[in-house]
């Protein structure tokens, strides 16, 4: 079966970039010159995804304007020649199918994806979370989509993450099938580092089926006093194959303020129109 849609949950508060997300969502802080969310929208769209659903929450409109037509904006491009500039603020609008819908109280990542049900219908989906960019040759959704053809089942994009750091991820343990793909047996959502049974973490891709719907709609609160897709998953694996998949790339943690900077500095340095400019000023920093 074919994976048409795909879930971004954008919800969540902000809280580790106060004050910077008072007034402005999280997913709209640019690494460069472009929102954090339109990476992954775009990383959607090169992996052949048609219509995307953001989970929204109050605060949030200003993801729609977004990704909807900026009618005076463009005018006033058009009257002063800025045709780039034109270019890439339709480009936006074009993108791809936006939809959007509130998840109404935070109840966690479990709940936001729920959000989703009437939307997804009867078919496996992808969902995407905005605090993990990823850059790679081939885009990380793109690879989880040709693991699922491969194994028609749910797959969860995974990396190895340091030991200390466990406590912030679902992590998964199970058998190793072969250097890229685990059949997953348990799922445990932050664990201490003394309590992960490995430090193989989930990175905010997943390829679901439908049955998580049933599973979400009677899933108790867990870490956090959220509702954990970690913890569905969890009983996922014990009805259906679930997998996880060692994803190729280098992943950001834009949702904290060293992966954002960690991003925000590597993305320049790609930039054509910045990378020598920026290089000459990083040369000029005494690191001392
Ligand atoms: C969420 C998930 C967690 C996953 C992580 C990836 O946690 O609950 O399982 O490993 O995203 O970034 P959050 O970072 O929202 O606390």
């Amino acid at each position: 079966m074919k994976i048409k849609k795909a879930v971004i949950p954008a919800a969540g508060l902000g809280t580790r970039f106060l004050p910077a997300t008072k007034a402005i969502p999280k997913e709209m802080l640019p690494l460069v010159d472009k929102p954090t969310i339109q990476y992954i929208v775009e990383e959607v769209i090169a992996s052949g995804i048609e219509d995307v659903l953001i989970i929204t929450g109050r605060n949030k409109g200003s993801i729609e304007e977004h990704f909807d037509r900026a009618v005076e904006l463009e005018d006033n491009l058009e009257k002063t020649h800025k045709e780039e500039l034109l270019e890439e603020v339709r480009k936006i609008s074009k993108m791809i199918n936006i939809h959007t819908v509130r998840q109404k109280d935070p109840l966690g990542l479990g709940h936001a994806v729920y959000c989703a049900k009437s939307f997804v219908g009867n078919e496996p989906f992808a969902v995407l979370l905005g605090d993990d960019v990823v850059d790679s040759k081939k885009p990380c959704l793109k690879q989880m989509i040709e693991m699922f053809e491969e194994y028609n089942s749910t797959i969860l994009g995974v990396q190895p993450v340091a030991w200390e750091n466990v406590n912030k991820y679902g992590i998964v343990s199970g058998e190793k099938l072969n250097d890229k793909i685990y059949t997953v047996k348990d799922l445990v959502e932050k664990p201490a580092m003394e309590k992960a049974p490995t430090n193989i973490a989930i990175l905010g891709r997943y390829i679901i089926t439908p049955k998580i719907f049933e599973i979400l709609e009677n899933t108790k609160k867990g870490v956090g006093g959220e509702i954990q897709l970690t913890d569905g998953l969890k009983d996922l694996c014990n009805i259906e194959d679930v997998f996880a998949y060692i994803f190729e790339g280098r992943r950001y943690d834009v949702g904290s303020k060293i992966g954002f900077l960690e991003a925000t500095v590597d993305f320049a340095l790609k930039r054509d129109d910045l990378r020598d400019s920026f290089k000459a000023y990083l040369r000029t920093i005494n690191l001392d």
